[in-house]
């Protein structure tokens, strides 16, 4: 079963003492420096502020738990369809004219009614990038392969129901790839935030699982002020919740596929993950 996740059991557990940094060396060819004054928005939304734009004020304003709580009326009441059209046609935000498709996400549909159960784990990933904004699926590109690779690991997958994770889906904080795949920018997860927590509330999964500093900062920063001041690797390795749904945060397949040292850590907190899954199972 470790194998699947390229692990050996002669090295697991690992204790590094390098962690993802907090803030990221910019990547300044691929990075305006900007905000434009005023971008188109949909009806209804306001349009974002022009201001400096830096990785520091990136990284602790996509945690800023007013954009957490940033309500979209249209979005908040929309069904699946609706939201998958939503998405589909949004301009809310710059990254609309540089993308090829919009990505939604992928895996198991969502509960046909109150009393059905809902999805069994939903991962939340970072953004498109490259492969996925051609394709219009989420973790397509090596990073997705070891997703792939480590929910095979356990017994489940994004493309049929069962397993032991039950039903499984993919999502991403933003639903655009940001242009040479830099950060999410506080005004891009500020628009596109509302799509995410609209689809949590339609899968109701039992299980969420934050992949990677955004996914964590953007489901966690309504209850943790500090969270864009702590390293992903003091968050991860213990369990949250996020609107009653268990909620564990773990390292980026991306970061892995840097840093393959760290997979015994992300095998711990998938099986953490895994133990905190309530509620009957598929094909219980
Ligand atoms: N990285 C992500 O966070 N999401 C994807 O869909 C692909 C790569």
């Amino acid at each position: 079963m470790l194998t699947h996740m390229g692990l050996r059991l002669d090295f697991l557990p690992i204790q590094s003492d390098w962690d993802e940094p907090v803030v990221p060396a910019p990547q300044v060819d691929a990075l305006p420096t900007e905000v434009p004054a005023e971008v188109p928005a949909m009806a209804g939304l306001v349009p974002m502020r022009a201001g400096r734009d830096t990785a520091a004020t990136r990284a602790a304003a996509v945690a800023r738990p007013d954009i957490a709580r940033a309500v979209r009326p249209d979005i908040a009441r929309a069904d699946w369809g609706q939201l998958q059209e939503a998405v589909r046609a949004c301009q809310a935000c710059p990254l609309c004219a540089s993308r090829h498709q919009t990505v939604f996400g992928m895996g198991a549909e969502p509960p046909q009614s109150s009393d059905t159960e809902g999805v069994g784990l939903m991962i939340v990933g970072e953004a498109p990038g490259e492969h996925e904004d051609l394709q219009g699926l989420p973790f397509v590109g090596a990073a997705g392969q070891l997703l792939d690779q480590m929910l095979s690991a356990l017994g489940g997958s994004r493309h049929e129901d069962g397993g032991r994770l039950g039903r499984v889906y993919l999502a991403n904080v933003l639903k655009c790839r940001p242009p040479g795949n830099r950060n999410p920018q506080a005004e891009e997860v500020a628009q596109c935030l509302p799509f995410l927590r609209r689809q949590i509330e339609l899968l109701r999964p039992r299980l969420l699982l934050a992949m990677g500093r955004f996914g964590a900062q953007a489901l966690l920063a309504e209850q943790m002020p500090d969270v864009a001041q702590t390293p992903l690797g003091q968050l991860r390795g213990r369990s949250y919740s996020y609107e009653g749904i268990p909620l564990v945060v773990t390292y980026h397949p991306a970061y892995l596929l840097r840093n393959p040292a760290e997979k015994g850590k992300v095998w711990a907190d998938l099986c953490l993950a895994q133990s905190l899954q309530a509620g009957p199972k598929m094909g219980a």
